[in-house]
């Protein structure tokens, strides 16, 4: 499997949920012929064909899921700069494969807990240390999760800035806990989380408002010549894509669905910028608070993986087809 290079994606399809069977929404369009294949029937005769790294049907499990990160949380402690998306409509998925819940753990505290092990079998040769921030950014504004200033929208300050420091991009201010078990680093993502923007519009009740994103930075020093490596994992829960129409926003809501659909376009020119760019051309990274903070794993030297999690039913045709041609442009993109 050859990890660098590309942009990995892998595509997962959610189960269809029990309130669109109950309401009639429940027709599926997708198929799985093989591991790699997603079929989606556009109608009875037409179907839209992709092929990714890997396909995901909704009879996943978390650890499946979780399988075809792996190999990326290995090279974090090798050194490399590790970026994994959740990117999607909204109710695809995102936060689901990302947090998961109390039973069914998503890819953040699984790599937590990979990064851990993995860092205790090799303790007799590297010493790790791994510290964690935790930012969302919402409405163009990054807020510091794990500090105690952040509280709900609106009681917030004007939010952090992002700096272009000597080994990388920085967030000046924003706090760093130095974490060494997985029940302080569960006690620090129940934290954040609560301080996550979420609203209910009517297509999910739970709804992200932002794109959260967990960082832990992992420092390794060689106990037998004191050589040092430093290396960092995003794990990025995007805010979902959306038609405004769809979701019947107004207000405060329309507000957001612009920042997030700007922002997400502007992901989305970066990739293509990075697809067709010649050596030396602009990439737009400074667009964007998410492209310019993602800017060190995205720009060759790091490592970038993408789900993109779509929807089975045939309500969300539109979006999923959407979704998975910007995956589908993703993959081909060469990071250098
Ligand atoms: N693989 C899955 N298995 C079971 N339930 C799932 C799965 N994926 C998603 N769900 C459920 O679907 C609903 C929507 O999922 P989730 O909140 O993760 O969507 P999202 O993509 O984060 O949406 P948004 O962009 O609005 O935040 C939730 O109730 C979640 O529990
Ligand atoms: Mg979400």
């Amino acid at each position: 499997m050859d990890l660098q290079g590309n942009i990995r994606v892998l595509a997962r399809v959610r189960p269809v949920l029990e309130v669109e069977r109950n309401s009639g929404q429940g027709t599926d369009v997708t198929e799985f012929p093989t591991e790699v294949e997603l079929l989606v029937k556009r109608d009875e005769a037409t179907r839209s064909a992709f092929e990714f790294d890997r396909v995901f049907p909704p009879s996943s499990t978390q650890e499946q899921v979780f399988e075809g990160v792996h190999p990326l949380i290995v090279s974090v402690l090798d050194g490399f700069d590790v970026a994994i998306f959740a990117y999607g409509q909204t109710g695809s998925g995102k936060t689901f494969t990302m947090e998961g819940d109390a039973a069914n753990p998503g890819v953040n505290t699984r790599a937590m807990q990979t990064l851990f092990e993995l860092g205790r079998q090799r303790s007799n040769d590297i010493n790790y240390t791994f510290t964690l921030s935790v930012l969302e950014i919402y409405n163009e504004s990054i807020y510091d999760l794990l500090s105690d200033s952040a509280t709900t929208k609106g009681e917030r300050g004007r939010g952090l800035d992002i700096r272009q420091g000597a080994a990388g991009i920085i967030v000046p201010g924003l706090a760093a806990v130095e974490v060494d078990s997985m029940e302080m680093v569960t006690a620090q993502l129940e934290q954040a989380n609560k301080a996550r923007a979420v609203g209910s519009h009517d297509m999910n009740e739970h709804s992200s408002r932002s794109h959260m994103i967990v960082c832990i930075h992992v420092n390794g020093v060689n106990a037998h010549n004191g050589a040092a490596t430093r290396a960092k994992l995003n794990l990025i829960d995007l805010a979902g894509s959306e038609r405004v129409g769809k979701t019947d926003a107004s207000g405060d809501r329309l507000k957001e669905a612009q920042n997030i659909n700007r922002s997400l376009s502007a992901l989305g020119d970066v990739i293509a910028a990075l697809a067709t760019r010649s050596k030396g051309s602009h990439i737009p990274f400074r667009n964007s608070k998410l492209t310019y903070l993602l800017q060190d794993c995205l720009s060759g030297g790091g490592k970038t993986l993408m789900f993109c999690n779509v929807s089975p039913a045939a309500y969300n045709l539109g979006e999923t087809i959407c979704s998975l041609n910007f995956a589908a442009r993703c993959r081909a993109v060469e990071l250098g």
